[in-house]
């Protein structure tokens, strides 16, 4: 950005930029906020990680309202932080030290469509998704997406980071079942890309520009995106195993013998469900006895109650008599299914109330995948002992690994430990480091040990084509001297 070094010019522009807002937003105090008070819960992230200083908090309620705020900041070159709620892992909607104006999208709530016939809804940027969900399944319909975080995290953040959940898996990533998008652009105009159809093969797909870019190239104000029907019958169990290299060959088995209704394939380790068990009032060991190495959630999905359990059952005698499972429990109930998720659910709160926490999102090739996990703890263990716990879990049927270390304190000797080293250890595994969660503020700087220098110059080019002025969440997502040689 093109600000000013000279303090007092500053603080008066900044003066004239938030009257400016507050003129365009009607005069209402609630909807641009100034004080540190009004502005705290906007001003810091979920897990208390990244906090910024926004020079004001603004909270339009239409997609007028969205244009005239970027182009006010456009006019007085100040960074704009879109932000949805504020749920995200890697600090990509936490404003930062920068005096940025932060605009958060839960006043744009409304549910525009659902159509059972075609199978989509189309809602405002700032609908939770769970609310999306409770209209759609009124209707017999499901959204294509489920994450712990849905009671609180918005539509447009889900877009904007790509969310990938619970159940890609069954219904894919969001880029194939995002029909339609509208955006402001950095320079106030709108692209309305709001289609709800399947098939589009006029020109490029624009809309996957903006999906998964963190609000760095515009700022999502709608989405519509598929619905399908609803399951009709879901069942839910829960594995003891003794190795991740079982667990891998279960989900071979998974696929095959459980084929169009496997719908969740999730897993985590002892360490994280003795997390869980000592942080989250309520829960019990699923397995009581012999505590187990490794823990495999299955889920099914179908429309014949009959004919998925007869599928589960037969799935379960599989591999019980090739001795992959030592042993297992499955969900009787929809209270006891709940149960069970929520052990798997809920290891990122547990880790929270935990104390510090770093987390790494990766993708890696699924049979070597838990390796990290291992030589991590072994790293560790002799410098540290048992302060720092390493945990993994994630997305198996994804090949996606959650790796966290847990420790009462957040500690730049452990953070050395951990870095560069983890981010090499992808890079050579050809993996990614950011699987599902986003580069944000966290991985902006780390981009190129999973991207080409050609690719991220060619990132910055279209950064550069698309926000001129620098102005759209700046720092994430890219490294600031690519975004400068694209500039220059
Ligand atoms: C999860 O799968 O639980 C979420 O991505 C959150 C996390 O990684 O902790
Ligand atoms: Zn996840």
């Amino acid at each position: 950005t093109t600000r000013t070094s000279d303090a007092s010019t500053s603080r008066t522009t900044d003066d004239a930029l938030v009257r400016a807002l507050a003129r365009a937003l009607g005069g209402d105090d609630a909807r641009v906020r100034t004080t540190d008070a009004a502005m705290e819960k906007y001003a810091v992230d979920w897990q208390n990680k990244y906090r910024g200083r926004p020079l004001c908090v603004t909270l339009p309620r239409t997609t007028e309202e969205v244009r005239a705020i970027v182009r006010l900041c456009a006019e007085y070159r100040t960074p704009i932080v879109p932000q949805g709620g504020n749920t995200g892992l890697v600090g990509g909607a936490t404003p930062t030290e920068a005096r940025e104006v932060v605009v958060c999208m839960e006043r744009m709530n409304g549910i525009l469509s659902v159509d059972e016939d075609a199978g989509c809804a189309t809602c405002e940027a700032g609908v939770v998704l769970e609310d999306l969900e409770s209209a759609v399944r009124s209707r017999g319909m499901t959204v294509p997406l489920d994450l712990g975080a849905k009671g609180k995290c918005q539509m447009g953040g889900c877009v904007s980071t790509n969310a990938g959940g619970l159940r890609l898996l069954r219904y894919g990533s969001l880029r194939g079942s995002v029909l339609g998008l509208e955006v402001v652009l950095a320079n106030g105009e709108v692209l309305d890309l709001m289609r709800t159809l399947r098939k589009d093969n006029t020109g490029y797909d624009l809309k996957q520009l903006f999906i998964g870019a963190e609000g760095t190239l515009g700022l999502v104000t709608k989405v519509a995106i598929s619905t399908p029907r609803a399951p009709l019958s879901v069942h839910v169990a829960l594995f003891g195993l003794e190795s991740f290299a079982k667990c891998v060959e279960m989900l071979k088995l998974a696929r095959e013998n459980l084929g169009e209704v496997l719908s969740a394939y999730e897993f985590f380790d002892r360490e994280s469900l003795e997390l869980v068990l000592a942080q989250l009032k309520g829960t019990r060991d699923p397995l009581p006895g012999k505590p187990r190495a490794f823990y495999v959630v299955v889920e099914t999905s179908g429309s014949v109650a009959k004919h998925d359990s007869a599928k589960l059952k037969s799935f379960l005698s599989i591999v019980r008599r090739r001795g992959i499972v030592v042993d297992g429990v499955v969900g009787r109930d929809e209270k006891h299914a709940f149960a069970l998720w929520t052990l798997r659910e809920r290891i990122s709160v547990a880790l929270k109330y935990a104390g510090a926490v770093y987390k790494y999102d990766v993708s890696l090739p699924t049979a070597r995948m838990y390796n990290l996990v291992t030589t991590l703890r072994e790293r560790f263990e002799p410098k540290f002992g048992s302060s720092v716990k390493v945990l993994g879990y994630g997305h198996l049927g994804d090949g996606n690994l959650h790796l966290n270390i847990s420790c009462a304190e957040y500690d730049d000797a452990i953070e050395r430990a951990i870095e560069p080293f983890v981010y090499e250890y992808v890079r050579d595994e050809r993996g990614s480091i950011s699987a599902e969660h986003g580069l944000g503020l966290m991985k902006a700087e780390e981009i190129h040990y999973s991207k080409d220098a050609k690719a991220v110059a060619l990132m910055a080019t279209m950064k550069q084509t698309l926000d001129p002025l620098g102005i759209m969440n700046p720092r994430k997502v890219l490294p600031v001297a690519a975004v400068r040689a694209a500039a220059s």
